[in-house]
């Protein structure tokens, strides 16, 4: 039986551990160095769980609408809350995103922590999605994290001391991340390791999803 991660206990650690938000940021604002948007745009964030990531980029960018999606209705109480003080268009939408059917398209499509919590099929239906949801020149951001010497030490540490709390999560090399992204119809402008054990990627739809 395939045991899945309970969100519920991870969002109770990230309520308390800023530093942790604030070192994921740090990795999206190095991998959204050098974009600009010349319009308000409209940004849509994956499985939003705290939704800081989607707050920092309204002082990077105009935004003209957020849109945040999870299926976990406490996080998403969270997420309306942190995001009071905004004011921008904002919509929360309570929903799987494995059926999520949206006609709205994004300048921004983005998910941390989201992927390798899943099959590689379902993997795949994720990749698709964010693709599906991008405007034609918008860009999609996904971070993972990858299987390489930190990750290994301190998942290790972790699971001795049974503090691991993530029995579904597959970290995904960069290879595997590389050939699901362009197999899923993405063109890849930058792909690069984030802080100690994530991989992370700014796409946009590839010439034959135009
Ligand atoms: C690692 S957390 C994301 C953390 C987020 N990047 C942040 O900065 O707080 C993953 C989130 O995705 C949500 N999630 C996972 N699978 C989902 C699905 N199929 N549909 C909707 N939300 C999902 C979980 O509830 C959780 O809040």
């Amino acid at each position: 039986m395939r045991l899945v991660t309970d969100w519920n206990r991870y969002h109770k650690r990230t309520r308390i551990s800023q530093r942790f938000l604030w070192t994921i940021w740090r990795a999206y604002s190095d991998l959204l160095r050098g974009i600009h948007f010349q319009k308000p745009i409209k940004i849509i964030e994956l499985g939003c769980g705290t939704a800081y990531n989607t707050l920092q980029m309204t002082k990077l960018f105009p935004v003209d609408k957020v849109t945040l999606v999870d299926f976990n209705p406490s996080v998403l109480n969270d997420a309306q809350r942190r995001l009071s003080c905004l004011n921008c268009e904002k919509e929360f939408l309570l929903r799987d995103l494995l059926n999520l059917n949206l006609n709205e398209k994004y300048d921004i499509v983005h998910s941390q922590g989201l992927l390798e919590h899943y099959t590689p099929d379902e993997q795949r239906r994720l990749i698709c999605l964010h693709r599906d949801l991008l405007t034609p020149n918008g860009i999609t951001v996904i971070l993972v994290p990858t299987p390489n010497l930190p990750y290994r030490l301190w998942r290790g540490f972790l699971e001795k001391l049974n503090l691991w709390i993530y029995p579904d999560e597959t970290a995904i090399s960069k290879e595997e991340f590389k050939t699901v992204l362009e197999s899923s119809g993405l063109q890849i402008l930058k792909m690069k390791r984030c802080h100690l054990i994530e991989l992370g990627a700014v796409c946009r739809r590839g010439s034959g999803y135009l």
